[in-house]
C-alpha cells in the first residue's frame, strides 16, 4: 500500500488534568475516506484540533505527506490543504452566502476554486448567493460551510460532525455531497455520532472510546463487529 497523506502517530491531548485523548494512531490514504466513530465527549473533535493545528499535542505527532506538521500554525497547514469543517459549522450569519465563500477563497489566495465553480456543486446555493447566511437552514448552512471549505481546494477535508442536527432529508445530502467530495479524489476524514452513516459511506473506520481508539478496521468489517453494533449501531 502507498505512505498515507496524512498520519497521526500516539497522539495524546490534555486540557488541564482532562485527558482527553490518549495514544491515538490514524492512518489516512490518500483519496481514501476514514471515519471517525464514537459517543459525545470521546474525544474526537480533540483528533481533530491536533491535527489541524488548533490544540497542540501534549505528545504524538501529526504527518502530512509523511512531513512532520506537529507544530505547524493552523494557516500553513491550510496552504498545504488540510482544511477543517468545524463542529457547529461556524458560518458568518450576517455576511451573504458569496462573502462567506470568498472568506474561504481568501484562505487559500493562489490556488482557490472559483465561486462558480462552489454553485455547481452546491446548487442550492448558487440560488442563494445574495442572502445572508443566517437566513439559511441548518442543512444549507452545512453545504456553505463545506462549500467554504472546498473552495480552497483542499487535498484533505476534515469534516466534524456534518450531519449534527440536521432533518433526515438534510442528512442525506451532506452524506451524498461527502460522496461526491470523495469522488473528486479529495481525502476525507469524517467524524460523526451517526456512526452507522459514517462507516456505510467509509473506507476504514476508527471508534473512539473516552479518548482510545477501541476498534478500528475496513469499516464494512466495523458494521459487523457485534462489540460495535452493540454499543454505536444498535437496531436500525
Ligand atoms: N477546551 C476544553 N477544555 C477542557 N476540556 C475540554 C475542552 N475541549 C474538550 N474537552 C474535554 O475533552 C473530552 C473530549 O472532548 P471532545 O474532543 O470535544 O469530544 P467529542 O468531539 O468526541 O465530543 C471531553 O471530556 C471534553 O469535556
Ligand atoms: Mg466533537
Amino acid at each position: 500500500m502507498s505512505d498515507p497523506i496524512l498520519s497521526v502517530e500516539s497522539v495524546h491531548v490534555s486540557y488541564g488534568r482532562v485527558n482527553a485523548v490518549r495514544d491515538v494512531s490514524i492512518e489516512v490514504p490518500e483519496g481514501g475516506l476514514v471515519a471517525l466513530v464514537g459517543a459525545n465527549g470521546a474525544g474526537k473533535s480533540s483528533v481533530l484540533g491536533a491535527v489541524c493545528g488548533l490544540v497542540r499535542p501534549k505528545s504524538g505527532a501529526v504527518r502530512l505527506d509523511g512531513k512532520d506538521i506537529t507544530r505547524w500554525p493552523t494557516h500553513r497547514r491550510v496552504g498545504a490543504g488540510l482544511v477543517l469543517v468545524p463542529e457547529g459549522r461556524q458560518i458568518l450569519g450576517t455576511l451573504t452566502v458569496a462573502e462567506n465563500l470568498r472568506l474561504g477563497a481568501h484562505r487559500r489566495r493562489r490556488s482557490a476554486a472559483s465561486e462558480s465553480e462552489m454553485y455547481e456543486l452546491f446548487p442550492v446555493l448558487a440560488e442563494r448567493r445574495s442572502l445572508p447566511a443566517s437566513a439559511l437552514s441548518g442543512g444549507e448552512q452545512q453545504m456553505l460551510a463545506i462549500a467554504r471549505a472546498m473552495i480552497a481546494r483542499p487535498r484533505v477535508v476534515l469534516l466534524d460532525e456534518p450531519s449534527m442536527g440536521l432533518a433526515p432529508k438534510m442528512v442525506d445530502e451532506v452524506f451524498s455531497v461527502i460522496e461526491k467530495i470523495r469522488s473528486t479524489g479529495v481525502t476525507v476524514v469524517l467524524v460523526e455520532q451517526n456512526a452507522r452513516r459514517a462507516l456505510r459511506a467509509a473506507d476504514t473506520g476508527y471508534v473512539l472510546e473516552t479518548g482510545e481508539i477501541a476498534h478500528s478496521g475496513p469499516a464494512s468489517e466495523l458494521l459487523e463487529h457485534p462489540r460495535v453494533v452493540e454499543a454505536y449501531l444498535g437496531v436500525e
